[in-house]
């Protein structure tokens, strides 16, 4: 799968959004290393703490379903470049390597890549 593919299919994924505090949509899409592909949106709450953000709900949604080794993730909004939240770099850090690669960019033809060690060096682990 494409770094433009997998963009694409987070892409989509902004339409699931369930944004009506922020109205920032955000779509998300995580490639396993076996070629699975797991989506997520963000989905948000009238406790606003209750949110959860588009990448850790497709996370989430691997790791129930029993996908713990990852490639890369797409990230998408509607307010330009996404950047994966302080919260979300944790979360990705627990599953991935500093290879993972996270792909983000205004649109498909102005991707841009990232490893998880470029985007939280030094990450907590136990
Ligand atoms: N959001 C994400 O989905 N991912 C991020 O990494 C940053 C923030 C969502 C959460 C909330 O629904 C909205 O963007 C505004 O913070």
């Amino acid at each position: 799968m494409t770094n433009r593919e997998l963009y694409e299919i987070a892409v989509s994924m902004m339409d699931k959004a369930y944004a009506p505090f922020s109205k920032y949509r955000v779509g998300a899409a995580l490639l396993t290393k076996d070629g699975k592909v797991y989506t997520g949106c963000n989905v948000e709450n009238s406790s606003f703490g209750g949110t959860i953000c588009a990448e850790r709900t497709a996370f989430v949604k691997a790791v129930s379903e029993g996908d713990r080794e990852f490639e890369k993730i797409a990230i998408v909004s509607s307010g330009g470049e996404a950047w994966p939240c302080g919260i979300c770099r944790q979360f990705m850090k627990e599953f991935c390597e500093d290879d993972f690669v996270i792909i983000t960019g205004h649109d498909v033809d102005s991707l841009r890549t990232y490893t998880m060690k470029e985007i939280l060096p030094e990450g907590f682990r136990l």
